[in-house]
């Protein structure tokens, strides 16, 4: 593959405040495109970043055809800069893909995009503690037509910008039983724009209420939990870390599946299961629920002080918090590389196109 690569003429890096970073609001240089057509994918570039010209009538704004990712990038102390699980990544963009009836990217592209990308803009990883630098891959439709129908052409494209730590405070949250997110069968497992969309008005009302983050029940019975805004969730009730099993509905969280695997080594009862709301609840008022928090990638682990349901109202007090904090300095560590990674999740971002 002929990469084409567009150097910016001088970094803005040394404007940015790493003291104060706005979460998602700064950009770094230059980002990776590549374009669909004719059943394949070409034109590979990094370039600087800039706005793209887009038709009135693309068929992703009007039918949806946007699916993304969400990756960090974090540096050691001796600033090698660090990737966590592209592969995983890569995998996940394509089981998206497949269901929003888009095409696949290569997963070795993928992996080698981000990567070199990473490695370029490996000056702005803040080096503060619980910054990173944040990686949004996406893939949009691009033909220019109306009428519902899977477009022919795509756009891939990856971005970087420096983020500081995404919740400095627990977070509260709202257990959501009017609107729901996402059922069984439907799209909740794809990471696609509208998931998001449908997501902002309950999170909107929530937020009024004074609650950080929506709390989603299942589609039918409004009853078992899913998970929380842009997070997997987790209890521990009697020493019994649950989280909801994938069911389809269900973002299949990395940081999940990693926090599942650290869980599973050092010995913790683990499972993997349907809980209702209600269970929680009553948990939490006879004092057997020690810990919630959540794991994704922007947040890493973020503990939660607070659930509301209906009329109710549960609070939980940091004492009992050994487990999610133990999660969260392991891995904010295995990111840092002060903590030998013994899973491999860790990879050095390298320069593999040469460029
Ligand atoms: C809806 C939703 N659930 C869970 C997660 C957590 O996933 P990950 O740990 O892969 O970031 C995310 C973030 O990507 C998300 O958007």
């Amino acid at each position: 593959m002929n990469i084409k690569f567009n150097k910016i003429e001088k970094s803005r890096v040394g404007d940015i405040d790493f003291d104060n970073i706005p979460f998602g609001k700064i950009f770094t240089d230059h980002m990776f495109v590549a374009d669909y057509a004719d059943g394949k994918w070409s034109n590979y570039e990094i370039c600087p970043v800039h706005k793209l010209e887009i038709h009135p009538g693309n068929l992703a704004w009007h039918y949806g055809q946007a699916i993304f990712e969400g990756m960090k990038a974090s540096v050691t102390k001796d600033r090698v800069p660090m990737l966590f699980r592209p592969e995983m990544h890569a995998k996940r963009i394509n089981a998206s893909a497949r269901r929003m009836c888009m095409p696949e990217f290569p997963e070795k592209d993928f992996v080698e995009a981000i990567h070199t990308l990473v490695h370029l803009e490996q000056n702005w990883i803040p080096p503060h503690k619980g910054s990173a630098l944040y990686i949004r891959p996406f893939m949009i439709a691009m033909d220019e037509a109306i009428g519902v129908r899977a477009s022919d052409t795509y756009k891939f494209i990856v971005f970087t910008m420096p983020v500081g730590p995404y919740y400095s405070q627990p977070v509260k949250l709202f257990a959501q039983d009017t609107y729901v997110r996402a059922v069984v069968g439907g799209v909740g497992e794809a990471k696609t724009a509208g998931n998001y969309a449908a997501s902002l008005y309950p999170a909107t009302m929530a937020r009024k209420e004074g609650y950080d983050q929506v709390m989603w029940l299942d589609g039918i019975h409004k009853k078992y939990i899913q998970e929380v805004g842009t997070m997997n969730i987790f209890f521990v009730i009697n020493n019994e870390v649950i989280t909801p099993n994938l069911d389809g509905a269900i973002l299949a969280g990395i940081t999940r599946d990693s926090v599942l695997h650290i869980l599973r080594d050092r010995g913790y009862n683990v499972s993997e299961r349907q809980i209702t709301i209600d269970e929680v609840m009553e948990a939490g008022k006879n004092g057997s629920l020690t810990e919630v928090f959540g794991t994704g990638t922007a947040a890493v682990i973020a503990q939660v002080d607070r659930i509301k349901y209906k009329e109710n109202e549960i609070f939980l007090s940091d004492d009992q918090w050994n487990i999610s904090t133990m999660l969260k300095n392991f891995v904010n560590e295995l990111r840092d590389g002060s903590l030998e990674d013994l899973y491999g999740w860790t990879v050095p971002a390298e320069n593999v196109w040469n460029i």
